[in-house]
Parts: C-alpha cells; sequence; structure tokens
C-alpha cells in the first residue's frame, strides 16, 4: 500500500481525487439526468490507456500500460495530508462542488472522519483572498514548523501502515521566490535559510521535509519549489523529486496541436490562450504575482516543438504567445479555455484554429495525480545498469520521466526540456516496456535479468533468439542466466496472445 500525503488536502484536487479513489474502490455508482454513472478512472494514463507491444499472428497486440509492469494500483493508495482550511473532506467535497450530489452523499460517512493536519501558512506567497480559509495553520519558527512537517509524515507511516509514502503539492500556487546566493543557492545555505527563517515558500519546506524524511516530493503548481538548494538537497539524499504544474487542459491540447501544426510544416506565428474559471484556483491567480507564476509555467510549452523545425523557424523566430486567466465565479471548476492558433500556410494564406475546451479541472487533474505518484513510486524500484558502468543505479533524482503530466517539466541541469506529448508519452512507454523485453528502436527482442533485490534489469549480452518470439518476464530463454530472486515471478505480465507476439 501507497501513502500519498497531499499538501492543499482539502482544495478541489485534494477532495476530488480522494473521493474518487474512495468511490472505485467501493464500486459506487450514482444517478444524474443522463442516467447512471459509475466510478472510473478515466483520463488516468496507467489506468485507462493501452500499449502497442508488437504485432502478432491476430494484429498488433495490445497491453493496459498498468499492466507492462508490477504497480500500485489506485484502489491501494492511502490519502492524508495538510491544508490551512480546517473543513473536513466531506465539507471540503461539498465546497468544491464538482460531484455529483448523490455520489457526494454515499462517501459523505467515509469523507467525514479525514480531516486536514494544521499546515505552514505563509500569507505572502499566496493571494491575500485566502486568508479568510487559513484557520488550520501551524505557529512557531520555521524550523519548528518543518519539524512537525517531518513528525506528520512519520506519524502517518506509522499509523496507516502504508509501505512507504510520497508527498504531493496541490495548494494554492504560491508567487516565485527569488533565487538569491547564500539563500537557497546550495542544501547548506536552504538548510541554513530554514534555521535562520529567511524567506523560504512554503512549498520548498514541505519539499525540504519530505526529502529529509527520504519521501519523494510531487511539484503539481507552477511556481519554483525547487530552488538550486532543494534540487541540491534531492541528489545528495537520493530522493526523487519532479513537477511543475499538472499538465490537465488546455495546456495539454496545446502541446499536442503546436507539435502537429509545426510537425506538418505549417508556420505558427501566433498562439493567444483565454481561460475563465471559478474555483478557489481561479481566486488565487487572479492576484497578479500568482497569475505570473502560471503564466510563466505556460509560457514555454511550445518552444521544443518550435525548435526542432529550422526550416520554418530562425534561432531568434518563435511564435507570439499569450496567456490570459480571469476569475468568474459562476462557472465554478468547469474552466473554460479558448485559444486561437494562427499559422501561416502556402504562398502567404493564413490558416486559424480557434478551440472552446470547457476542462472540469479537478476531474482532468486528479487521474494526473494518481499517475505521478504511481510512476514515482515505481521508479523508486527500478535500477539499472549499462554496458559501460556495471554498477547498479537509480534514475536521476529530478524525475523527468514524468514529463508527460507536467506543463513545465522539471529536468537534470543541462538536459534538454521536451513539452510534445507524444514525445514525452514515448518515453514512460519506451522505459516501461524495456525490461518487457521489447525494445522500441530496434525491435529486438531482449534477454531480462533480476537484480539481486528483485528489481528488473537488461541484460544486453544474451544470445540473440533463435526465432521471432517474445521473451516473456518469468522465463527463461536457453543459454541466459537463472533469475536469483523469487520476485523475478512477478515480472510474468500479462500478454494477451497466449502464443506470444512477434517483434
Ligand atoms: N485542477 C487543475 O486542472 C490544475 C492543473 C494544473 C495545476 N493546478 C494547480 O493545482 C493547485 C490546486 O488546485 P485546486 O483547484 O485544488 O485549488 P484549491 O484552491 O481548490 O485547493 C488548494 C488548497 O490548498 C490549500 N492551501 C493553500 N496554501 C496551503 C499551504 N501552505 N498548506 C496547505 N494547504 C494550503 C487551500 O486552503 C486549498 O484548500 C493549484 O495551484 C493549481 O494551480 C491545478
Amino acid at each position: 500500500r501507497l501513502g500519498v500525503m497531499l499538501v492543499g488536502w482539502g482544495g478541489n484536487n485534494g477532495t476530488t481525487v480522494t473521493a474518487a479513489v474512495l468511490a472505485n474502490k467501493l464500486g459506487l455508482s450514482w444517478m444524474t439526468k443522463t442516467g447512471r454513472k459509475k466510478a472510473n478512472y478515466y483520463g488516468s494514463l496507467l489506468q485507462a490507456s493501452t500499449v502497442c507491444l508488437g504485432t502478432g499472428p491476430t494484429g498488433d497486440v495490445y497491453v493496459p500500460f498498468r499492466d507492462l509492469l508490477p504497480m500500485v494500483h489506485p484502489n491501494d493508495i492511502v490519502f492524508d495530508g495538510w491544508d490551512i482550511s480546517s473543513l473536513n473532506l466531506a465539507e471540503a467535497m461539498r465546497r468544491a462542488e464538482v460531484l455529483d450530489w448523490p455520489l457526494q452523499e454515499q462517501l459523505w460517512p467515509h469523507l467525514e472522519k479525514m480531516k486536514p493536519r494544521p499546515s505552514i501558512y505563509i500569507p505572502e506567497f499566496i493571494a491575500a483572498n485566502q486568508e479568510e480559509r487559513a484557520d488550520n495553520v501551524l505557529h512557531g519558527s520555521m524550523a519548528e514548523q518543518m519539524e512537525q512537517i517531518r513528525r506528520d509524515i512519520r506519524d502517518f507511516k506509522e499509523t496507516s501502515g502504508v509501505d512507504k509514502v510520497i508527498v504531493l503539492w496541490t495548494a494554492n500556487t504560491e508567487r516565485f521566490c527569488d533565487v538569491v546566493p547564500g539563500l537557497n543557492d546550495t542544501a547548506d545555505n536552504l538548510l541554513r535559510a530554514i534555521e535562520l527563517g529567511l524567506e523560504v515558500s512554503p512549498s520548498t519546506l514541505f519539499a525540504v521535509a519530505s526529502i529529509l524524511e527520504g519521501c519523494a516530493y510531487i511539484n503539481g503548481s507552477p511556481q519554483n519549489t525547487f530552488v538550486p538548494g532543494a534540487v541540491e538537497l534531492a541528489a545528495q539524499r537520493r530522493v526523487f523529486i519532479c513537477g511543475d504544474d499538472f499538465k490537465s487542459g488546455q495546456t495539454k491540447l496545446k502541446s499536442v496541436l503546436v507539435d502537429f501544426l509545426v510537425g506538418a510544416g505549417l508556420k505558427t506565428k501566433s498562439i493567444v490562450s483565454y481561460n475563465h474559471l471559478g474555483n478557489n484556483d481561479g481566486k488565487n491567480l487572479s492576484a497578479p504575482q500568482q497569475f505570473r507564476s502560471k503564466e510563466i509555467s505556460k509560457s514555454n510549452v511550445v518552444d521544443d516543438t518550435v525548435q526542432a523545425n529550422p526550416i520554418l523557424y530562425g534561432p531568434q523566430d518563435k511564435p507570439d504567445h499569450c496567456v490570459v486567466i480571469k476569475y468568474v465565479p459562476y462557472v465554478g471548476d468547469s474552466k473554460r479555455a479558448l485559444d486561437e492558433y494562427t499559422s501561416e500556410i502556402m504562398m502567404g494564406g493564413t490558416n486559424t484554429i480557434v478551440i472552446h475546451n470547457t476542462c472540469e479541472d479537478s476531474l482532468l487533474a486528479s487521474p494526473i495525480i494518481l499517475d505521478l505518484a504511481i510512476l514515482t513510486e515505481l521508479c523508486q524500484r527500478v535500477t539499472f545498469c549499462t554496458e559501460a558502468d556495471p554498477e547498479f543505479q537509480g534514475f536521476h533524482s529530478v524525475l523527468s520521466i514524468v514529463a508527460f503530466l507536467c506543463k513545465a517539466p522539471l529536468v537534470p541541469e543541462g538536459t534538454p526540456v521536451v513539452n510534445a506529448l507524444f514525445r514525452q508519452r514515448s518515453c514512460i512507454e519506451n522505459i516501461l516496456r524495456y525490461p518487457k523485453l521489447v525494445d522500441a528502436r530496434s525491435h529486438q527482442p531482449q534477454c531480462l535479468w533480476w537484480h539481486p533485490r528483485g528489481v528488473p534489469v537488461l541484460d544486453r549480452g544474451c544470445p540473440a533468439p533463435a526465432g521471432p518470439d517474445v521473451h516473456h518476464g518469468g522465463s527463461q530463454r536457453p543459454g541466459c542466466p537463472t533469475p536469483t530472486s523469487p520476485s523475478a515471478r512477478h515480472m510474468g505480465v500479462p500478454v494477451p496472445n497466449p502464443s506470444g507476439p512477434t517483434t
């Protein structure tokens, strides 16, 4: 069982994801004006999409993403968390106005027992309009408050019986922090700044607490939580950090559409994105500094796509890109995103595409939260070695494999950022099916070998296969080394075609 602690548990995302998992676990259904609906995990890459493994005698072979490797099922996630608002999760769910009322009624007795832990509140980091809900806050020095967060993580681990804990920020968007030499540029300086109570944002305090407890930390909002000192601390402690900002609605579509336009040879010259939303996120983003964080996060999403086409774009050339966000309380969580894409086409022509997207924000973000936590947990169990370096190693502490799920992907320093959605999906797909013995590029069957601690690794030195078959996890090709761990059996992922697909 995986424990996920949400910062901002009482918000729209926090309550919706908790309620959705509970509804799935209990197999709930409820009536709406268009008929009976059943709990599901639509919108989750891992739970609701498939991967093509290759072509078999009866055609292409697809398997659910979640069956590629053994991974946590969302129903086995246990939630806990913090919020500056004291409402229990049932009342907070009602405040969010996201789920149909007959479903809320069924969930109420379960959710009303869940109450967010008091949190770190430094008013200057979020909009002043959030102050009225801040009735559940920690007191004491910055270092004492961070200590309490560390105690909360340990307490949750002990009392819930989960095997491990991941912490995820889904609280309000904060303003950006200045990166200042001597303050937050190194791990030591950041820890000293916390001791002295200097400028450190609540999200960075949560990240540091989480890293010091050895728990992966995911940032679902746009602010620069991961100042260089936090990144260095994560690397020192070998703890995963990832983010930033869930890629749920408008930006997800943009990262597909511009890839399509530029990939089709059309020169996109202007992208104008207008949003209005009426939930508490929108209220917070109506303040200029918090809007600025979101604007920055949304702004670079087409850069890599444009840079990939020097036929259309010179070195300094990129489309005009404008993002507007307005707060309109009436529309609640049902965010409206209007986009206009204007491209130059052949012989001086112009092509304009206008899109209206009704986003239902928290219902789009919740499956992303689940995918982020589950992928991060999976990555904690993977080690690999290379021909050049036979020592087993884990992924880099900045976990960029989750870029598909993030608007502004955090990558290790000096690494190019990929925003194009299908390249990001291929990254996850290729890494996950690698131990499934299918090399996506060469389509060569590979040999699976097991790490003594029960972790899959590839042995590229195995004899070439005699014929077109696939080497299933858990079975053994003649001449390959014997698995050393009983956990090897867990690698037997289901393949729908019993004769095995060719690769
Ligand atoms: N829903 C989406 O589609 C989406 C997409 C991308 C990013 N995001 C980001 O996710 C975050 C959450 O979105 P939401 O719609 O749930 O917002 P929300 O305002 O409903 O929830 C945020 C919660 O965080 C709490 N909070 C604020 N500061 C806190 C602190 N220091 N400690 C603990 N709790 C704190 C608030 O009381 C609130 O309950 C926002 O930053 C938003 O920009 C959302």
